[in-house]
């Protein structure tokens, strides 16, 4: 037995299936099909995620093309079986049939279909605890090519007929198959021996253990997934886009509910967690990514990017501003079209304005710097005026310098920080200094040539005419 399998805490484990070998020719794409993503994680990522919902014993993920690719980009304690050849469905979960134990339930899923419900695979896990067959089926106004779900005259499931075996009368059928099932894994493993790929295709049918099932006189419970769109599959590009706007709206209603008021819920893109506290607003075309916290008021303007960042109380992320790696305190203003990277804490009441850059920057309370400047490796205390144009020259060129600067500093336009560097408290540098020497406690830095003016200076063009 693997290590990725634990069978010690549970009476009765549950076995996650999930097929994912497939090479998804419609995508036109040198990725594997599993690996696109929807709010920026892979589609096998989401199923993933909800699988271990249902506390699993083992987790099993059939590959088979870009096998490694899939493996590497998918850094998860899971059991991977290698399928070379896809024979089909049944033959898949076979193979991974073949490396887990025959005891508990198994539940099958499908790596191109990210949006399944944790609560319907509960309720299909539940179903085979019983010693039935939990199938998750859907009514699809089109349902296209999919499996159609024969019933008896008493409203029993009989089977389950692929489209392409299909003839006309059950092709009319509306309910399909989702391709999720849970069943006991028992049953399953011998279901699985006798599957024989009779049929249009020429593969082994994993929908084919329902007749089965019914012939062995287990009953096969229909469970109704809650929407379609829970147990929609991704072929194409055109199918994993509606998908992304289906999760990215049901995003966008989530922080609606929780008191956040979105512009356009259509042109908001949530690629992470994010948590708010009541009465934010997010203005159009604005994307959040990663791990995000807004405080209570936060406004974030359109086509502001926000990653990996936490926003104090009303905080105001304005146009066009890039916000990422920081801690704003409360009452914080960026932007509009400012870039606030990586390692940048700004505290209560701090103004950055357009076209001011910052990285790895301690920026007290109250400190401002309103226009053009970037200010980087540095420590900035409160109620600094950072004035336009000024850099702090952090590169030598070999190694990153830091700039340190006090409390109520007056840092003139234009001026050149020259890291690294001291900036005691109440000290005033004036505008186009280069400063490249300590500056003690409120002192005047003046580091400029002295400004000469020539009398009687004659401009080029007219030195011809005088001599
Ligand atoms: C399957 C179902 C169909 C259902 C539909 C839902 C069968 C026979 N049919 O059809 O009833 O309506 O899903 O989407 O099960 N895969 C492997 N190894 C294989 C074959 C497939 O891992 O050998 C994987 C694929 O990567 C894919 C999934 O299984 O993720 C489904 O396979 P696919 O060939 O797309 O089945 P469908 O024809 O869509
Ligand atoms: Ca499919």
């Amino acid at each position: 037995m693997t290590q990725h399998i634990d069978t010690s805490d549970s009476a009765d484990p549950l076995y996650v299936v999930i097929l994912a070998a497939g090479k998804g020719t419609r995508m036109q794409s040198s990725q594997a099909k599993v690996l696109h993503k929807i709010a920026g994680r892979s589609m096998l990522t989401h199923v993933l995620d909800t699988a271990t919902g249902l506390n699993p014993s083992c987790v099993a993920v059939v590959v088979g093309h870009q096998a490694e690719e899939v493996k590497k980009a998918t850094p998860a304690d899971v059991l991977w079986v290698e399928q070379a050849e896809q024979l089909g469905t049944g033959h898949a979960v076979q193979m991974a049939m073949a490396q887990l134990p025959a005891d508990g339930q198994v539940i099958v899923l499908y790596g191109d279909v990210p949006m399944v419900s944790e609560q319907t695979l509960t309720y299909a896990v539940e179903s085979a605890r019983q010693g039935y067959v939990g199938l998750v089926t859907a009514e699809f106004e089109d349902p296209a090519e999919l499996g159609r779900i024969i019933r008896g005259k008493d409203g029993a499931i009989q089977s389950i007929v692929e489209f392409k075996d299909a003839d006309e009368a059950q092709r009319t059928i509306k309910e399909i198959n989702s391709g999720i099932v849970a069943a006991p894994a028992g049953h399953l493993v011998q279901w699985l021996e006798r599957i024989k790929p009779n049929n249009n295709q020429g593969e082994y049918y994993l929908t084919d253990i329902i007749a089965m099932a019914v012939a062995d006189g287990i009953t096969v419970e229909g469970i109704k997934a809650e929407s379609a769109a829970e147990v929609t599959g991704v072929n194409d590009r055109a199918q994993l886009a509606e998908l992304e706007r289906l999760f990215q709206r049901r995003q966008a209603l989530q922080l609606m509910q929780q008191g956040v008021t979105i512009a356009d819920p259509e042109r908001v893109d949530i690629r992470g967690q994010v948590t708010a506290d009541q009465d934010c607003f997010l203005d159009v075309n604005v994307v959040l990514e990663g791990s995000v916290h807004l405080g209570r008021g936060v406004k974030v303007g359109p086509g502001a990017v926000v990653i990996d960042s936490k926003l104090g109380e009303r905080c105001q992320v304005q146009a066009h501003t890039v916000v990422e790696g920081a801690d704003l305190g409360a009452d914080v203003s960026v932007g509009p079209f400012a870039r606030i990277r990586p390692g940048s804490v700004l505290d209560d009441g701090v103004k950055v304005g357009n076209f001011v850059e910052t990285k790895k920057a301690h920026l007290g309370a109250g400190t401002k710097a309103s226009h053009l400047a970037y200010l980087g490796d540095t420590n900035i205390g409160a109620d600094c005026n950072i004035g336009a144009g000024t850099i702090t020259c952090n590169y030598d060129g070999i190694n990153k310098n830091h700039t340190a600067i006090g409390d109520n500093v007056f840092v003139g336009t234009n001026s050149t920080l020259v890291a690294p560097l001291k900036i005691e408290d109440d000290a005033f540098i004036a505008a186009g200094s280069t400063v490249t020497s300590k500056v003690e406690p409120g002192d005047l830095a003046v580091g400029r040539a002295k400004q000469r003016n020539i009398k009687g200076w004659v401009r080029p063009g007219q030195r011809d005419k005088t001599s």
